[in-house]
């Protein structure tokens, strides 16, 4: 493997499919018992809030019987071991990269971590209202008042269809300079994050893509290896670095 300095991953949900969280599309994906509009988009919030809060109330409370895997363990080596730069930028909204060790804020630049959650976290809840976002790891019931404002405001932190994904100014800083692009358990179906491997390109990088099935845009990668994550992601990381 050619010497890189710079690396951008991108993780999806297919990273998290074998700690037991469902992917999204597919035939046992989650949305096949929802429909997208109904529990993912802002007018499903304004239609039937009680029921876009019971379904983060359920995804929410799963975490706490699913545990990281070697993916998740091999990206957390690779976030502690990289003395290049480093931006795991993922679309999930479990929190097994860090608790696998990953995304612990660095000393350096403004204290924050190599993990990026840019749809938003499901142990986050976000104040309609005033924009606050503070960490919630309980149910969250419609109408909570927000500590902040005092609206009646909190809904679940993630981010819907149409909404702007998080920290995109930080996502593509880290493009710009990036010379090995990962994409790791994603289908490519959904934009910004599927324009990502474009953008990398753009800018020169190698990119690699490791997943179960070819993505939508698996044509844009230099490399696909096709294979379960917790095997693909270790033996790269390990070839990454070195051994
Ligand atoms: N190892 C590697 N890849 C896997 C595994 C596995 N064990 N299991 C499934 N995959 C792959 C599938 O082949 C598929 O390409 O993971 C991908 C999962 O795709 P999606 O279900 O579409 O999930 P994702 O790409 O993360 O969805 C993107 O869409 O619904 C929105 O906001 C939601 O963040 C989500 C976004």
């Amino acid at each position: 493997m050619p010497e890189f300095q710079n690396i951008v991953i991108l993780t999806g949900a297919g990273v998290s499919a074998e700690s037991g969280l469902a992917t999204f599309r597919g035939p046992d994906g989650l949305w096949e018992g929802h429909r997208v509009e109904d529990v993912c988009t802002p007018e499903a919030l304004a239609r039937d809030a009680a029921l876009v809060h019971r379904f983060y109330d359920e995804r929410r409370a799963r975490l706490a019987e699913v545990r990281p895997n070697a993916a998740h363990e091999a990206l957390a080596r690779l976030d502690a071991e990289w003395r290049g730069e480093l931006l795991i930028v993922t679309q999930n909204v479990d929190d097994l990269h860090e608790r696998a060790g990953a995304g612990a804020a660095t000393d350096a630049g403004d204290g924050a971590g190599r993990v990026l959650h840019m749809h938003g976290a499901l142990q986050s809840a976000l104040c309609a209202r005033c924009g606050e976002r503070r960490p919630w790891a309980e149910s969250l019931p419609t109408g909570r008042i927000c500590p902040a404002c005092a609206a009646p405001a909190l809904r679940p932190d993630i981010v819907f269809f149409g909404e702007i994904p998080y920290e995109m100014d930080r996502i593509e800083r880290a493009l710009a300079d990036v010379d090995l692009f990962v994409s790791i358990g994603t289908s490519g179906a959904v934009y910004p994050a599927a324009g990502f491997v474009r953008t990398a390109r753009h800018h020169g990088a190698h990119t690699v893509e490791l997943n179960l099935d070819p993505s939508a845009g698996s044509f844009l990668f230099h490399e696909s290896r096709m294979g379960a994550a917790s095997e693909l992601v270790p033996a790269f990381v390990a070839q990454l670095l070195g051994g």
